[in-house]
């Protein structure tokens, strides 16, 4: 057991989605439209520490504790939206637990910095995996990846390892939070490794809250995106069980880019690939056509990530790395869940 006086640290890594979470039936406790389901990533992690400072007595505002939450961001103040975004989260936490301490905050990530791959969701299944432990509270993988929802919607997902499955649940209010949940989902023999590809970055990004909610009230092809991503995390689950490494592309890079396809159709459209990104595409069909098992995708932003077998991964790597748009290129393979663990970051 962890000596939570010291404070608590949490490991947790991005996940890239297979067929992939895009808008919300309820934006306050970030239900889904539809459910999801990923691979958690062995590379970027985030280490997260959270100390929690003596309680201010309640008849005073002075020396005795903190008045506001503390948060450093790979080493620097976190401020303005950032940092109201994990305060937000810690009074969840606090409420929970019915508790009144404030917190210190230190998140560490190792994804190189301006690489645009700055992951909401390793952030958040650390932070809620740390705050709850520090704050008392008990909470299994379930109850925790609920929590880590709460803050990024796809952190919930990084809160286990491997192949995830986000449960959409049903209704609203409480019933839809308790059955809006990740699990991981049995997997065959299935030697995928992610190939992931940094690619110059664009204009500034929007963020993807706004982005859903802006595709969901305008794309025409919305609706028919969200229906057929049922249909494809229907087909993706069977692709998994059988270890069918081609169906699992195919089916995430049309999944992915039908997500795509919907946000171009936004008014005004919304679009996160870029030139670089359409020549990654590009050398992805190429190396199809030469019987290599590649199969892209992207989330809200203009790097991909290329699944492939593993044995095929330095080809990939290489022929990626090649593109003039490509800055980095990084090689993953299924990672674990987050984890507590006893030194500081
Ligand atoms: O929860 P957010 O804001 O990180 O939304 C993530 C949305 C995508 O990355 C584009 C898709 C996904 O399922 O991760």
């Amino acid at each position: 057991s962890v000596d939570v006086r010291a404070g608590v640290t949490a490991v947790a890594h991005p996940n890239i989605a297979l067929v992939k979470y895009w808008g919300k039936r309820d934006e306050s406790l970030a239900l889904p439209v539809t459910g999801s389901l990923s691979v958690t990533l062995d590379i970027f992690a985030t280490t997260t520490h959270v100390t929690l400072a003596p309680p201010v007595p309640a008849d005073m505002n002075g020396d005795a504790g903190l008045t506001g939450d503390v948060v450093t961001l790979n080493g620097r103040p976190a401020g303005g939206a950032a940092a109201e975004r994990v305060q937000g989260f810690l009074d969840l936490v606090r409420a929970l637990a019915g508790r009144r301490e404030r917190a210190v905050v230190e998140s560490v990530n190792q994804v190189p910095t301006g690489a645009g791959l700055a992951s909401s969701a390793a952030g958040f299944a650390a932070l809620a995996a740390a705050a709850s432990a520090a704050y008392g509270l008990d909470l299994d993988g379930r109850a925790l990846s609920r929590l880590a929802r709460r803050g990024s919607g796809s952190a919930c997902r990084s809160v286990f390892g491997g192949f995830v499955q986000w449960h959409a649940g049903t209704g609203s209010g409480s019933a839809g939070d308790v059955s809006s949940f990740a699990e991981p989902v049995p997997v065959g023999p299935l030697d995928l490794a992610l190939v992931v590809a940094v690619t110059d970055a664009g204009a500034k990004e929007v963020p993807s809250r706004e982005a859903m909610r802006h595709t969901m009230a305008t794309s025409p092809l919305y609706r028919a995106w969200a229906q057929a991503s049922n249909t494809d995390l229907t087909r993706m689950r069977h692709a998994l069980a059988r270890g069918n490494l081609t169906a699992v592309g195919a089916i995430a890079e049309g999944n992915a880019l039908g997500m795509h396809a919907a946000m171009l159709a936004a008014r005004p459209a919304v679009r996160y690939l870029s030139a670089g990104s359409l020549a990654v595409l590009d050398a992805v069909n190429a190396l199809r056509a030469d019987n290599v098992d590649a199969y892209a995708t992207a989330d809200a932003g203009p790097n991909v990530v290329v699944l492939c077998p593993r044995a095929d991964a330095d080809r990939v790597a290489e022929t990626v790395d090649a593109i003039e748009a490509v800055r980095s290129v990084h090689l993953a393979r299924p990672g674990p869940g987050v984890r507590l663990r006893s030194e500081r970051p």
